[in-house]
């Protein structure tokens, strides 16, 4: 590998508002941002991730003042809020800075002064709503009124939230001011336009380039159909923001300096770590840049953007990666259903940042569509994946190591299972590379399940018990601690911190990717074995659900500064409508895929006294116990026969108490007037603990 050359990269995430708390659909975007940059950084490239608070505009303003605070005050507590919540899921900035700074300032004047030198600034007398009482110019989201649609009262002063409709704030029926409540009144003022409208053969270059996925591109076609419009970037005072040289009492829209905020962030971070500002933003620059945004902002960084660095003499992004929309349960995020859920609430109740991560990375591919956090189904998936197929491996056999021989590996040296763990390193890379993170994990649990189904042929606790086959279970231990090791280098990006715990356990350096070829040794001495890794209690979600829901917030904030209206509000929106009607009898795959089918291999069957159709059968579907489950299936067989084969079983069913215990499962068989039952078994070659899709 050491013939690759290093990239240097620039990678950002969209800057969070500075109003409000971070919650579960902002961690789709950081989170998956987080995890290509922790690959790209296990490559040996040179990669530097920036990101900053968003704190200009007026809703920033209003809420200071309805706290009474000044703006800095809120944005610096909202600083360590976000921090703090970015660190508790393990979100590793380079750096983290504020729109609200020096730098940013700086560099938002030069790069106007630079448009303006190159003829793109205009000057425009507009008409807008007034509020007379509080004396300033209202952005659409202050305004409500009557739809002049459907004439539903109180809606916003760009879209309809009953009809769907977007319109004009003049055109809304009886307007209000949301914020005193006064009848606005137009007044006219002189704005300050990015004339947009002369960029649009640049910019259909710039997107013919490959800089955006195909569906922002079809996106794009469609804008550059309906045509560019010059782009509104100056606001009246008050405003919290930048005010814009020489044209007192006007300010940079806060869309105008949120982006050029990546920059100051990166140029903060120059500052400390003695990088060169240049090389990332000059115009013939060879460094790369990339910008992972929520699809809603695509306007924002697919036109504005680029067209602003364009004209102003800098560089432009390499690529532009949206991502769709987080919904909970299969609809949109709610705060009277407890699914609006705060970064700090997941923390407090469900605790493991890690979990969140790998359910993220498992739903995650290159595409805008929308992904949902099915609560069940996150439960089941990091128990049955991260807790009973990956951790196990090492739960099954790190403990004979330990107390028989002192630590020591002795590893075969010529394992089949691990040779092809190994050879799967650059697709799995490839996978991360695309952002196709549910690919890479399909891939990295396909090999999980190989390495559980090595250590259940061996069965370890069976060598144990006969001293003559000490020197096999050594190296059948070693083996599997091996494999451990590659699926640990595999996940690291997406479980950095589980890494981090395994590699002192193990013992050896900080793992990258050239470590796949870089075994352990025979003779190193590994760290005793501790537990990893707990199961996550469905009482937990249930907790986070309820804390949710009673911290229901009193009047719905506007959720963020006037959006580019025509093309935000359509894109805004998450697919719920696209969820299946359930009147008839079909079942959605989501349904079907909640049920988690597992070859399990019988490892015990025997009668149960006092029951008439019950056998107790224990399976091995490669947890670390074997499961319990009592089948209605003592007419057809002879439990001995049962002994040794494989079958398969629902592994998720809710457990259930009966007379002669707790049944942990059921055993899939058929039968009808015609006979049975007949258990079902696989094909020669399943493993148990294999998914059956
Ligand atoms: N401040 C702007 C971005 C300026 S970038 C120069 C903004 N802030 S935001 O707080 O509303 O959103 C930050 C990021 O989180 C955006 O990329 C947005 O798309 C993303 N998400 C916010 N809610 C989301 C979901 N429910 N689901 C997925 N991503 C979401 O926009
Ligand atoms: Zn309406």
């Amino acid at each position: 590998m050491s013939d690759i050359k290093p990239r240097k990269i620039l990678v950002t995430s969209a800057l969070p508002y500075a109003n409000g708390s971070i919650h579960l659909g902002h961690l789709v975007e950081y989170i998956q941002t987080d995890i290509w940059v922790r690959f790209q950084k296990m490559q040996g490239h040179e990669v530097h991730y920036v990101c900053a608070d968003d704190t200009h505009g007026t809703p920033i303003m209003l809420r200071a003042e309805k706290e009474g605070i000044t703006p800095e005050q809120l944005i610096e507590r909202v600083h360590a809020e976000h921090s703090a919540d970015f660190a508790g899921f393990l979100v590793a900035f380079d750096n983290y800075y504020s729109t609200n700074s020096e730098e940013n300032r700086e560099l938002a004047s030069g790069i106007y002064k630079a448009l303006k030198a190159n003829g793109k600034i205009a000057t425009r007398t507009i008409e807008q709503f007034f509020d007379p009482i509080k004396n300033m110019f209202l952005p659409d989201r202050f305004i409500k009124g009557e739809c002049p649609k459907c004439h539903a009262k109180d809606q916003y002063g760009d879209s309809c939230e009953v009809c769907g409709a977007t319109y004009n704030p003049t055109e809304l029926i009886n307007p209000f001011s949301a914020v005193s409540g006064a009848a606005p009144v137009r007044k006219e003022t002189e704005h300050y336009f990015f004339k947009l409208s002369e960029c649009e053969e640049f910019l259909t270059s710039w997107t013919r380039s490959g800089t955006l996925q195909p569906e922002a591109a079809n996106k794009m076609g469609e804008w550059f159909e309906s045509g560019l419009s010059d782009w509104d970037i100056s606001r009246d005072a008050p405003y919290f923001g930048f005010e814009i040289p020489d044209a007192p009492g006007k300010y940079f829209y806060v869309w105008l300096d949120a982006p050029i905020g990546y920059m100051a962030s990166f140029k903060h971070l120059c500052q400390k770590a003695g990088l060169d500002f240049d090389e990332y933003w000059k115009a013939d620059s060879n460094a790369e840049l990339y910008h992972f945004i929520g699809k809603d902002i695509l306007y924002f960084h697919a036109l504005f953007w680029p067209a602003t660095l364009q004209y102003s003499g800098y560089r432009t992004p390499t690529k532009v990666f949206a991502h769709g929309f987080l919904t909970v349960n299969g609809e949109k995020m709610s705060k009277s259903r407890g699914t609006f859920i705060t970064a700090g609430s997941y923390l407090e109740h469900v605790k493991n940042p890690e979990y969140l991560r790998y359910y993220y990375a498992a739903k995650l591919n290159s595409t805008m569509e929308d992904i949902d956090l099915n609560l069940e189904d996150f439960v089941a998936r990091v128990n049955s994946d991260l807790v009973g197929k990956y951790i196990n491996i090492a739960s099954r056999t790190a403990g004979f190591i330990n107390k028989r021989f002192d630590g020591k590996l002795d590893p075969s040296g010529n394992n089949p299972v691990v040779a092809e763990m190994q050879a799967q390193a650059a697709v799995i890379a490839d996978s991360y590379e695309q952002r196709d993170f549910g690919k890479a994990l399909r891939e990295i649990m396909r090999l999980a399940d190989i390495a559980n189904g090595f250590v259940a042929e061996k069965a370890p606790w069976v060598m144990a018990k006969d001293e003559a086959q000490s020197a096999a279970l050594q190296a059948v231990c070693s083996d599997a601690l091996e494999m451990f090791r590659l699926l640990t280098l595999y996940l690291k990006p997406i479980l950095p911190r589980l890494a981090t715990q395994i590699e002192a356990f193990l013992g050896g350096a900080p793992m990258d990717w050239h470590s796949v070829s870089l075994g352990l040794p025979a003779g190193h001495v590994i760290k005793s074995y501790e537990h990893l890794i707990t199961r996550i209690d469905p009482k937990q979600i249930d907790a986070m659900i309820e804390a949710n829901k009673e911290s229901l917030q009193p009047a719905a904030q506007p959720h963020s500064q006037t959006r580019h209206a025509q093309h935000q509000q359509n894109e805004a929106k998450p697919a719920s409508e696209a969820k299946a009607t359930s009147e008839d009898s079909y079942i959605s795959i989501e349904d079907f895929t909640k049920v988690d089918l597992r070859i399990a291999r019988i490892v015990n069957a025997e009668h149960v006294e006092g029951a008439e159709k019950l056998l107790k059968l224990s399976l091995d579907i490669g947890e670390e116990k074997p499961r319990q489950v009592f089948a209605g299936i003592k007419s057809a067989y002879d439990p001995e026969t049962l002994k040794g084969r494989l079958t398969v079983m629902v592994a998720n069913l809710a457990p259930r108490k009966m007379k002669f215990g707790m049944s942990e499962g059921m055993v899939l068989a058929a039968s009808d007037e015609r006979g049975g039952p007949f258990i079902l078994s696989p094909d020669s070659g399943a493993e148990p603990g294999m998914r059956v899709k």
